[in-house]
């Protein structure tokens, strides 16, 4: 349960930030419905996930089943796949940290860590503009899973 309690701390410090910046926390802290953040996060997305998730967010072809190395493709972070399945902390650790470092013990996984590459906004917009392609009832289901936590 280690990697919930820290996605816990994790999600009330940038809850935290987010209130300081006064945006609206219903439905997350994704600005997925602030033009300029998903502008912002658009050319994120291309420099940095569009090689291995897809220039229309489809992931990798066959991302269901392992690849030759083993390890998982990228899936898709379209309707398709269940990057929505994921509440915004998990997202935002996940885009930090990489999947190794979250799942910890010998798991392999070629989804690296940009916390060298981003800051802490620049992940929020990125993954602001993946939720804003999302249709409405994605969307909507998407914020449930944010208030649930
Ligand atoms: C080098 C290839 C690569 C790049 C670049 C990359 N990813 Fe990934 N990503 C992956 C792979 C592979 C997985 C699945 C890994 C696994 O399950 O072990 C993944 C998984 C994810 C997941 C989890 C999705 C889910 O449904 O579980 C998120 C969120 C994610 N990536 C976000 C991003 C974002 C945001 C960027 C750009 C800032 C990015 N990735 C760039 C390869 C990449």
């Amino acid at each position: 349960m280690r990697n919930v309690t820290i996605a816990g701390a994790m999600f009330t410090m940038a809850a935290g930030m987010a209130h300081a910046q006064q945006v609206d926390l219903e439905g997350g802290i994704l600005p997925y419905e602030d033009e300029a953040a998903v502008a912002l996060g658009a050319s994120i997305y291309e420099d940095n996930c569009a090689s291995c998730h897809g220039a229309e967010l489809e992931g990798q072809p066959n991302w269901q089943d392992p690849g030759p190395n083993g390890r998982r493709p990228a899936p898709p972070h379209d309707a398709t796949g269940h990057t929505w399945h994921h509440p915004d902390s998990q997202l935002f650790l996940i885009t930090k940290f990489g999947i190794e470092a979250l799942v910890g013990g010998d798991y392999k996984s070629d989804m690296p860590g940009f916390k060298e590459v981003l800051n802490d906004q620049e992940i929020l917009d990125v993954l602001a503009f993946i939720k804003s392609t999302w249709p409405d009832r994605v969307i909507e289901t998407h914020n449930k899973i944010n208030a649930d936590q």
